[in-house]
């Protein structure tokens, strides 16, 4: 007897197949007989491993107006915001917000989410804050924690003292701002620094990395060097690498295959960047996304980020992975059917890799952790922004809803066939 078989759902590549779980394993796959406890009817429903994100601030969600709203838009409003909120934010005030972007999370599918957290007060507040989150969730959400210094490791007195205790208390991943540093050359002794200290604890390291429109911010050429010489490959990711829109083309025909030889990952945030870059341009107004094509041309694994929901530096915001590549897809251009199976893929299983999940899939031996939706594939999943009917986490159902069946009064059809191509 299963605990769970969902029966004759879609899989992302077009095979129709059953799942069946037994406590938090998919134990058969294909065309499964035999009892289970319960079984869900997935029939012509697309069924896919669950949404990753690996980019987020989770000490700072729906904190959105606190103090008060970012009024020019910038990054430099929106980290000087959060420079007050962080020092009256309470502990429980942020593991409160947390949690309720957790629950929105699994609601929406989204059940492995990477965070940096913010180490630059020295009471470090928010580290304990999401390590408690961490605990708290992590029945149904793979919560990793990024010792994260906003204000710069060498531009404090203790910026660079707070990423070690933090990574002391347990935090899982090395994080770095370059681009924030004094000087080009303190970001870049900051690269060489924050690699030594991933290298040397066994840590992944995950950098925000020139997220500006200055195209001489190159601190990835210092991450990739770096990244080469200790070894670390996909353990490695830069994130944002918005300066990298504004480069002059011939520096990034050597910028790439630098980038690549590292094997380490990029890790654009498309609703953040093409809301935030551009803001000092008048017009034409730079996009302010990372050459994602150019990279994955070179075989190098980008995932799209959510970054920020309802914080100093987005308005906006639902955990939902779909809106994120959504955007992507828009603005860096992926319109050809196989760009936007691509843009699926990057929230679900590129994503995964750059976390570095494990037993993550829908294999016979994974976790038995999914999402169901109410589209017949990854693009249509897209298009629609689609309802996710179910989603399972590590072999339990933690959210469901009906299908949208709403009727027109025009014709009497349902509006889901209206929506949908089947
Ligand atoms: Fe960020």
């Amino acid at each position: 007897m299963f605990d769970l078989l969902i029966k004759g759902g879609t899989l992302p590549d077009g095979t129709v197949s059953d799942i069946a779980i037994t406590g938090d394993r998919i134990v058969a796959t294909g065309r499964v007989e035999g009892e289970a406890r319960e079984t869900i009817d997935a029939t012509g429903d697309l069924v896919s491993p669950p949404f990753v994100d690996p980019h987020f601030h989770m000490d700072a969600t729906l904190s959105y107006g606190l103090p008060r709203v970012n009024a020019s838009g910038t990054l430099l409003e929106g980290i000087s915001l959060w420079g007050e909120l962080r020092d009256i934010a309470t502990v429980d005030e942020m593991i409160e917000r947390a949690l309720t972007y957790c629950d929105w999370a699994a609601s929406m599918g989204l059940l492995a989410i990477r965070t940096h957290v913010d180490t630059t007060p020295d009471h470090l507040r928010g580290v304990e804050a999401m390590l408690e989150v961490r605990r708290r969730v992590a029945g149904y959400i793979d919560l990793q924690l990024v010792a994260f210094p906003q204000d710069g490791l060498y531009r404090t007195k203790t910026g660079r003292d707070n990423v070690l205790r933090a990574l002391d208390m347990g935090v899982d991943v090395v994080g770095g701002i370059p681009h924030f540093e004094r000087t080009m050359e303190e970001g870049a002794e900051s690269m060489r620094d924050l690699c030594r200290i991933a290298a040397e604890r066994g840590l992944r390291i995950d950098v925000h990395c020139d997220e500006t429109d200055d195209p001489m911010s190159r601190h990835v050429e210092t991450l990739a060097r770096e990244v080469t010489r200790h070894g670390l490959g996909g353990r490695a990711a830069g994130s944002h690498l918005t300066s990298m829109h504004s480069m002059d083309n011939y520096y990034v025909s050597k910028l790439l295959p630098l980038i690549a030889e590292s094997g380490m990952n990029a890790i654009p945030n498309p609703l953040i960047n093409i809301t935030l870059q551009g803001r000092h341009d008048t017009y034409p107004k730079r996009r302010g996304l990372t050459r994602v094509k150019e990279m994955q041309a070179q075989g190098i694994t980008v995932g799209w980020g959510q970054d920020c929901v309802l914080d100093p530096w987005y308005s906006l915001g639902t955990a939902d992975m779909l809106d994120v590549a959504f955007m992507g897809l828009h603005v860096a251009q992926m319109t050809h059917p196989q760009e936007m199976s691509r843009c699926f893929r990057m929230v679900t299983e590129d994503n995964a890799r750059i976390m570095g999940l494990e037993g993550y899939g829908l294999k016979k031996g994974d976790t038995a952790s999914l999402v169901i939706l109410d589209a017949g594939n990854p693009t249509e999943a897209l298009r629609l922004r689609a309802e996710r009917l179910a989603v399972v986490s590590k072999g339990k159902v933690v959210a469901h809803r009906s299908r949208n069946d709403a009727r027109l009064a025009l014709s009497g059809r349902p509006a889901r066939v209206r929506r949908r191509q089947e």
